[in-house]
């Protein structure tokens, strides 16, 4: 049952278009699971009605009526924290995760997440848009507030209709479609983590640098905590520099992390029908692949590299590719004295592009955001990977013949037996090394007494 419940909720009927606002209700929170919703969403909200009735319930309750509670948007972010205590306290057994829930995210959870990301990203070419709700979500973050979540950033605020209605989110529903049945599958990956292990992974998957991320945001449990409309960038300011210092210096970020993330536009496209911005279809958007249509900034759009860079070097000077296209904020990266040095860098030198970016997109994701641990949750392994110097009979033979197997293994036991390996030095015996030295100042002293 609950699982059904989850998917459910996953599919509801949403359309999107700028006249038509999107019912908005399985994503939203907040927003009431409504009746003019399919049917079977009006199942959902029975579930919901009966198990919401109080929430003093969740002691006692069922485990079925437990998921039930957790994997509904309404629910869950009214009771997540509140339910997620009692159950370890009273069922000791509850395990749609293998780990003890006790961070925002579980790491187990996580890397299946990722996983299943992984093959979202293989079937529908949504890496593009994915980049993007990973960067609305943290790039609200105000640096001069202190308060969480008032201060915006990663907190999975985005969900909520009332900011997808943000007119810089057009389009953003589509993205969070696709990545409900994952959060439904997950529980315990919040939605802040997931939006910003989907961006990472979809720059990776498109061949671009490995981020060091972290996780374990904490999500927002209300539509009320929203940041108000107005933190993103606009496209075409009437000073796109100082526009674009303004909002990303208020993020607490700088003019080379403005340049190498603006570089992310080397994927994706725009869309007239969405932000406004670009034509419906180019000779490089109109077969896909993933749905056909907008203007991307460089032919290859679906590949993470440096031609965003290299393309609007000489696209800016010759206007070459009409096909291609150019924001006033992506221009201006070309012609700001400060902006200009890091784009040309880009331009000629993709590994200082792919250093430089996937810094900034780590700083980025983590905007804002609170972490539970507060350190943070990290699920790849970067440290170096220290291999034992592999056995080379040569290094301890005169002769150049490989040794036979018998020889090796008898020269390992007479190291072995004397506390050394043929891989390492021999530790050093000082006790014997003073001996030997005090026996020779002897000796010395009595050839030279007599
Ligand atoms: C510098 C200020 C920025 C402005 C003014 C801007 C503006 C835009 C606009 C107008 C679109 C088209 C949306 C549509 O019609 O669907 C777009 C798409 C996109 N943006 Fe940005 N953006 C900025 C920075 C960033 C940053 C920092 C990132 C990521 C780190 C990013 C990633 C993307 C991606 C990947 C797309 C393509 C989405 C798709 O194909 O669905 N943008 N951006």
């Amino acid at each position: 049952m609950a699982e059904r419940v989850s998917l459910i909720l996953s599919l509801p009927s949403v359309s999107h278009s700028r006249t038509s606002p999107p019912r908005m209700a399985a994503f939203a929170g907040g927003a009431a699971v409504s009746s003019r919703l399919n049917p079977s969403a009006t199942r959902a909200s029975l579930c919901l009605t009966s198990s919401s009735r109080s929430p003093s319930l969740v002691s006692f309750t069922s485990l079925a009526s437990l998921k039930c509670l957790r994997s509904s948007p309404r629910i869950s972010h009214l009771f997540l924290d509140q339910s997620r205590a009692e159950v370890r306290a009273s069922s000791g057994g509850y395990s749609t995760v293998s780990a003890p829930k006790s961070f925002a995210s579980d790491p187990d959870q996580l890397k299946s997440a990722r996983e299943d990301i992984k093959e979202l990203l293989r079937t529908k070419f949504c890496h593009p848009i994915m980049i993007r709700l990973g960067w609305h979500d943290a790039g609200t973050y105000n640096n001069n507030i202190e308060e969480w979540p008032q201060r915006g950033g990663a907190n999975g605020s985005l969900r909520f209709e009332v900011e997808l209605k943000h007119a810089a989110n057009a389009g953003l529903v589509s993205a969070l479609k696709l990545l409900q049945p994952i959060k439904d599958k997950y529980s315990g990956v919040t939605y802040a983590d997931l939006f910003q292990l989907a961006s990472a992974i979809a720059v990776e998957e498109a061949g671009g640098p490995k981020i060091p991320m972290k996780y374990g945001r904490v999500d927002v449990s209300a539509p009320e905590q929203c940041p108000e409309e107005g933190r993103l960038p606009d496209a075409g300011p009437p000073s796109p520099a100082d526009h674009l210092r303004q909002v990303f210096y208020r993020m607490g970020l700088n003019d080379k992390e403005i340049v190498a993330l603006s570089g992310a536009h080397t994927l994706g496209r725009s869309r007239p029908e969405r932000s406004g911005w670009g034509k419906p279809e180019t000779k490089y958007t109109k077969d896909g692949p993933g749905a056909p249509g907008g203007q991307s900034w460089t032919a290859q759009w679906l590949k993470f590299d440096n031609s965003y860079f290299k393309v609007k070097t000489s696209d800016i000077k010759e206007r070459k590719d009409e096909d291609l296209l150019v924001l006033p904020t992506d221009a201006v990266l070309f012609e700001d004295l400060s902006f200009k040095v890091y784009a040309e860098k880009y331009a000629e030198d993709q590994e200082a592009f792919f250093k430089d970016y996937a810094e900034a997109h780590a700083n980025l994701s983590n905007l804002g955001a609170k972490f539970d641990p507060p350190e943070g949750i990290v699920i790849d392994d970067f440290s170096p990977k220290v291999q034992p110097e592999k056995f080379v009979a040569a290094k301890y033979s005169t002769g150049k013949r490989e040794l036979s197997e018998s020889m090796k293994q008898k020269i390992r036991a007479e190291y072995e037996a004397i506390g050394g390996s043929p891989d390492k030095p021999l530790p050093t015996n000082y006790f014997l090394n003073i001996m030997i030295v005090i026996a020779v100042l002897a000796i010395l002293t009595f050839l030279l007494g007599n």
